[in-house]
């Protein structure tokens, strides 16, 4: 399974590629802004060449599927490492399916985005998608159970191992949430750097740490004590 950092924060994805828990980088428009990155231009080559080789989602920022084409043909330009993000569908409901066959005809991998039922899962893996993202947190938003749509979307993957398609799973919102997608069997996690902090920590370790040193102390101690 991989690690995706779900951020434009090049401090926090450094520290996890650094030490190899991190095998990509996921953004969006919205993420981009969070994190203080005003041009989407000149933040995406320096993530692309911050993370290089290791993939960069960057999102398309129109609703017309033409524009999304030739935005995307213009961004994949940016950086070698950079993948295309393209909305299953746009705001007025129509299907990008052909943007995304269109694109990865061409060479440029696209993560097919937004993905919220298994219907648009199957569209995304059959316009060939290189990526397909499962929004996890926004699924259980609407009172559904993410852990059966990703294991749908694995076991139809299981069941036609020609299609080259890798489930992503996104907008993950706690632990519980990383730990059930760990063992469902999606390719590829993306996670906000503070939930990846937040499964490193546990207080029982950090009061671990702190009394071996302070038994070592005491122990020292005692030794300069003894004749
Ligand atoms: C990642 O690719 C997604 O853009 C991200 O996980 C969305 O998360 P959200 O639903 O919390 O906005």
């Amino acid at each position: 399974m991989e690690i995706f950092i779900d951020s434009a924060n090049k401090n926090e994805i450094k520290k996890w590629i650094d030490c190899s828990v991190a095998d990509g980088v996921t953004t969006n428009p919205s993420i981009m802004f969070k994190d203080g990155v005003l041009d989407i231009e000149r933040g995406s080559k320096e993530l692309a060449d911050l993370i290089y080789p290791r993939p960069l989602s960057v999102e398309v920022t129109s609703n017309d599927p033409k524009e999304m084409l030739e935005q995307a043909m213009a961004i994949s330009k940016w950086a070698k490492n950079i993948v295309i993000k393209i909305p299953i569908i746009n705001a007025d409901g129509v299907p990008c399916t052909n943007v995304i066959k269109q694109l990865e005809e061409e060479g440029i991998k696209v993560n097919a985005t937004l993905i919220l039922s298994f219907g648009q899962f199957i569209l995304a893996v059959k316009s060939n998608a290189t990526y397909a993202s499962v929004f996890a947190g926004r699924v259980e938003d609407e009172g559904h159970d993410s852990a059966v749509l990703v294991s749908q979307a694995c076991e139809f993957l299981s069941h036609w191992p020609k299609y080259k398609t890798k489930i992503i799973v996104a907008s993950i919102r706690g632990i519980r949430d990383i730990q059930e997608s760990a063992v469902s069997g999606a390719h590829i996690l993306t996670i906000p750097p503070a939930l990846i902090n937040k499964m490193a920590d546990h207080r029982n370790t950090r009061f671990g740490v702190r009394t071996f040193i302070d038994d070592t102390a005491k122990a020292m101690e005692a030794a300069k004590k003894k004749p």
